[in-house]
């Protein structure tokens, strides 16, 4: 499905996020012929750069892999302008609408066809002051206006509700596209597939056969040059309150009523208001202590001396429905750990006392998410051969090994064509905020106030010691290679 034309403005373009994660993004989207020729995209920002160092500026963070993505790169590139402007100014934000005005009326586009997507790559602290410039100035009154934002979504629930409204005041929902970038990664993507395609797995999809999940994501990084930012939001904030909760919520919602935006995401909800707010008994928070030349989280100068800010978190939800009665829900994630990894980990129950194979090997399911999506579901077979002793194997489907010619694209690349597309299916809607905030906001209240303190952890190192125990005690069956 194709999209009609648009401009697609991205504001703070001179940034971090902009450079790594949009241009590449829109590149892609425009290599693989997703991105119409006729579109027009201008970079803002208050950096005073000329078109050549904003063009070599986007340039060094694409990939040229051949003589044909050098053309598409000077086609790309002849689609991109740059305008410099203040965020707080309506002068500026005027000199932008010109300039998005003057190329409609030059590509000839009539009543309909102006369509302007608002990206914003930009900080919190400036979010509103430029959502307001736009509403005010920018916004256009031929065409559809959609506004991409991404987190922090506040930092409770009741600033997450106060943004919530202020932009609901300049923009409708209609048109407020907030990006979980989790939402846009394959196997995520792939989790409503397998669970609704697969009829075999329905049955066993609930507390009947299921143990424990596990959801984790590891990095082999600290938050080396961004401590400022870090020791605001933590890691409960930064990856587990989105990114893992979005990745649960598709994992044991209940099936949505149609694959339309609204019925999943109405389904989500559902789910999150059945899940009990997380205590500090069901947390085991941790932060990385320097190790093997490597430094520990408060080495950083941006990171107070006394700071206790978790950079690692395990947390366990409970769902309180039928289907989960009793079944924990394991989030795990950490900065500066052993490697880099994200999965999740479905443990079956354990074949009966007294039955024939007593004993045996739990089954798992593993979704991994990256690096290098794969499934894989551990059971138990004969031994081939002579021997009548079972062992413990996989079924394995490897995607590189599998689907060879295919490319995964970046979840960026994904869900900026949603928005040209106008799909909300994998963007998150108010009420799921809410409702995800709500089972967090309690903990990082406690936190706060009682400054718990975490455990250290040697960086590099899978995390506080008191971890084993700490799962063990949810039912979790360590294995080896785990
Ligand atoms: C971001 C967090 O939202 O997600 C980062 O702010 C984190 O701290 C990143 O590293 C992880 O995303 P990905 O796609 O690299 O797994």
């Amino acid at each position: 499905q194709m999209h009609g034309a648009a401009t697609i403005i991205v504001l703070g373009a001179s940034g971090d996020l902009a450079g790594k994660k949009t241009y590449p993004a829109l590149f892609n989207l425009y290599r693989t012929g997703f991105l119409p020729k006729d579109t027009h995209i201008i970079g803002y920002a208050r950096s005073n750069l000329s078109r050549d160092d904003y063009v070599k500026r986007i340039t060094a963070h694409l990939k040229i892999q051949s003589d044909s993505d050098k053309q598409y790169l000077k086609e790309f590139l002849n689609m991109t302008d740059y305008t410099e402007g203040q965020y707080d100014q309506d002068e500026s934000w005027k000199k932008l609408c010109k300039d998005v005005s003057a190329w409609e009326e030059k590509r000839g586009l009539q009543k309909g066809q102006k369509n302007r997507l608002f990206y914003m790559a930009l900080p919190p602290s400036v979010f509103l002051t430029v959502a307001t410039g736009l509403r005010k100035n920018v916004y256009g009154t031929e065409g559809h206006n959609r506004i991409v934002v991404e987190k922090p979504f506040g930092k409770d629930l009741e600033s997450s509700t106060q943004l919530a409204k202020d932009l609901g005041q300049l923009f409708t929902e209609e048109e407020i596209y907030r990006i979980d970038h989790y939402l846009g990664k394959e196997m995520v993507k792939n989790i409503m597939t397998l669970r609704f395609a697969n009829m075999f797995l329905g049955p066993m999809w609930s507390a009947e056969s299921i143990d424990n999940v596990q959801i984790t994501l590891k990095e082999p990084f600290g938050t080396e040059g961004r401590g400022g930012y870090f020791d605001e939001f933590n890691i409960i904030r930064d990856v587990m309150q989105n990114h893992l909760l979005q990745v649960f919520s598709l994992v044991a919602m209940e099936k949505p009523a149609g694959t339309d935006p609204e019925s999943i995401r109405d389904s989500k909800v559902k789910l999150l208001r059945h899940v009990k707010p997380i205590t500090l008994n069901d947390s085991l928070l941790g932060q990385y202590i320097a190790s093997n030349g490597k430094p520990g989280y408060k080495d950083d100068d941006t990171v107070p001396k006394d700071s206790i800010c978790p950079t690692f978190a395990t947390l366990v939800l409970w769902v309180e429905n039928e289907r989960w009665k009793k079944v924990p829900f394991i989030l795990k994630a950490g900065k500066a750990l052993d490697n880099q990894k994200v999965e999740i980990r479905i443990q079956f129950k354990e074949t009966p006392k007294g039955s024939l194979y007593e004993g045996a090997v739990r089954n798992e399911l593993v979704l991994r998410v990256q690096p290098g999506e794969a499934i894989y579901f551990k059971f138990n077979n004969k031994n081939p051969g002579l021997s009548n002793k079972s062992i413990t194997t996989d079924l394995d489907l490897t995607y590189a090994d599998r689907y060879k010619d295919m490319r995964v694209p970046d979840a960026y690349e994904c869900l900026i064509l949603d928005v040209l597309r106008g799909d909300h299916s994998h963007f998150v809607r108010d009420d799921e905020l809410d409702a995800a905030w709500r089972i967090f906001t309690p903990l990082l209240h406690t936190i706060d106030r009682d400054r718990v303190q975490p455990k250290p952890y040697p960086y590099g190192s899978r995390g506080p010691k008191e971890l084993d125990k700490f799962v063990e005690g949810y039912g979790v069956v360590r294995r080896a290679d785990v």
